[in-house]
């Protein structure tokens, strides 16, 4: 396949039309585009990370400590960049990294992502915290892949639920992600005094379920505390947005009881390795660990026999001054070996930086931040435009490196520097 050549004649010969890429592929002229589309909030709750946002600084930086040395008259005509993932051969190595309150971003939010993933063929994983339920997402797809986030929530009952459901959508893997048992530290939003599930953004798959409406129903009868202007205000724009009619919600205190249970429910700071087979015991799909960071974590993983793992710091959101993820990733991948595929996410920003994890040992990477960002500026279409740059710039560097296929990567075709 010759996906790189085909996107750049695409580009190029629309210039001969006097058409440029509505949708930068300059990863830094992506991000201000997107800011622009976007309100204050929105993008600080985005583009933010934790304390000094040195561990999203250290992402970057540590990318580019890793250098590709390319190799010269090798018949680089015909490349592969698929590969296979849990029994499904996948077009290329990437998956849509899991990201909550896409309406930030987006009116259509994780309907268009999803849509836009499934065009490209690569996986979307549904965010626990998504602005649209993940029925209304799957249905969309039709048999293109799927997979499952998964916060592990207070509630036993809501999780096995989310998980069922998440089964009957005909997801793929559920994803566990255990970096964010509490919100990281987030200046940005601090400074804004915003989160969005407060407004009750970014909690569809909550209010979408029977278990978590159970324990909404239980809330409904509590007093709202004091009356001000500005929290009328709030009550306001939460009926609007919470499902149901925007009078029987203002009526009811559905919406304020919502968010307050959303609060109580999510996470659990005291989960440990002894929960994992209560998920083992509830589902047959295989079970990925998100959030790993030190090869002992990877060991006791495949200990309780874990099906995959991604090596990620959430992209910089959770601890500051945290590793690069990229260079957590070869004790890893030396822990496991063969046994479970590690992919990997945080930094990731074209397809060099695919070629880069994926050489270390990498399965597949997951793209964030990029693509909320062409969501953002041109909703579908501007997923859609992302993924095929990144799968664009994969398949050159790797013809460009002298390599055919992505499964034949490896340290060797790589120099780590300074
Ligand atoms: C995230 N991420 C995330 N991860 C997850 O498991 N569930 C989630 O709901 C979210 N939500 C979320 C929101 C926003 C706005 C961002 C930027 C990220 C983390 C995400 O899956 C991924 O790990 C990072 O985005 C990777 O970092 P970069 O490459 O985007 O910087």
């Amino acid at each position: 396949m010759n996906e790189g050549r085909a996107r750049q004649e695409e580009i190029y010969l629309g210039g001969l039309r006097g058409r440029k890429p509505a949708v930068p592929i300059d990863a830094q002229q992506l991000e201000r585009k997107a800011q622009k589309k976007m309100s204050r909030r929105g993008f600080a709750y985005i583009a933010g990370s934790a304390g000094l946002e040195s561990t999203t600084a250290a992402n970057r930086e540590s990318f580019e400590r890793w250098r590709i040395v390319p190799r010269i008259l090798h018949d680089v005509s015909s490349r592969d960049v698929s590969v296979e993932l849990f029994g499904r051969r996948l077009p290329a190595p990437f998956l849509l990294a899991p990201i909550g309150a896409l309406e930030m971003a987006h009116r259509d939010a994780d309907l268009a992502a999803a849509k836009a993933a499934a065009a490209e063929g690569i996986p979307a994983i549904f965010s626990n915290q998504a602005s649209v339920a993940m029925e209304t997402c799957a249905t969309a797809m039709g048999d293109a892949p799927r997979w499952f986030q998964l916060y592990w929530s207070t509630s036993d009952e809501l999780v096995e639920s989310l998980v069922q459901r998440a089964e009957a959508c005909g997801c793929e893997a559920i994803i566990v992600t255990l970096d964010t048992t509490m919100f990281g530290w987030r200046p940005r939003d601090l400074d804004l005094a915003f989160l969005p599930f407060v407004y009750a953004q970014g909690i569809a798959q909550y209010t979408s379920d029977p278990i978590f409406r159970r324990l909404v129903e239980a809330h409904e009868s509590e007093s709202l505390g004091p009356v001000t202007p500005r929290a009328v205000l709030s009550l306001i724009a939460l009926a609007r947005r919470y499902p149901g009619s925007f009078s029987s919600n203002l009526r009811s205190r559905r919406p304020i009881a919502g968010v307050r249970q959303f609060v109580q429910t999510y996470s659990r700071p005291w989960l440990s390795w002894r929960d994992l087979p209560f998920l083992r015991e509830r589902t047959k799909l295989p079970i990925v660990l998100k959030g790993v960071l030190h090869p002992d974590d990877a060991r006791l993983a495949l200990e309780n026999e874990v099906d995959g793992l991604i090596v990620s710091n959430h992209g910089g959101r959770q601890v500051d001054g945290a590793l690069g993820a990229i260079d957590a990733l070869p004790p890893i991948v030396e822990a496991v070996g063969d046994r479970i595929p590690v992919l990997l996410d945080s930094g990731i920003r074209g397809g060099a930086d695919a070629f880069k994890a994926l050489a270390i040992g990498a399965r597949a990477v997951l793209i964030g931040r990029p693509y909320a960002y062409g969501l953002a500026i041109a909703g579908e279409r501007g997923v859609r435009e992302v993924i095929r740059n990144f799968v664009a710039e994969l398949d050159l560097t790797l013809g460009l490196a002298g390599c055919t296929s992505v499964r034949d990567l490896a340290p060797t075709n790589l120099q780590r520097v300074g």
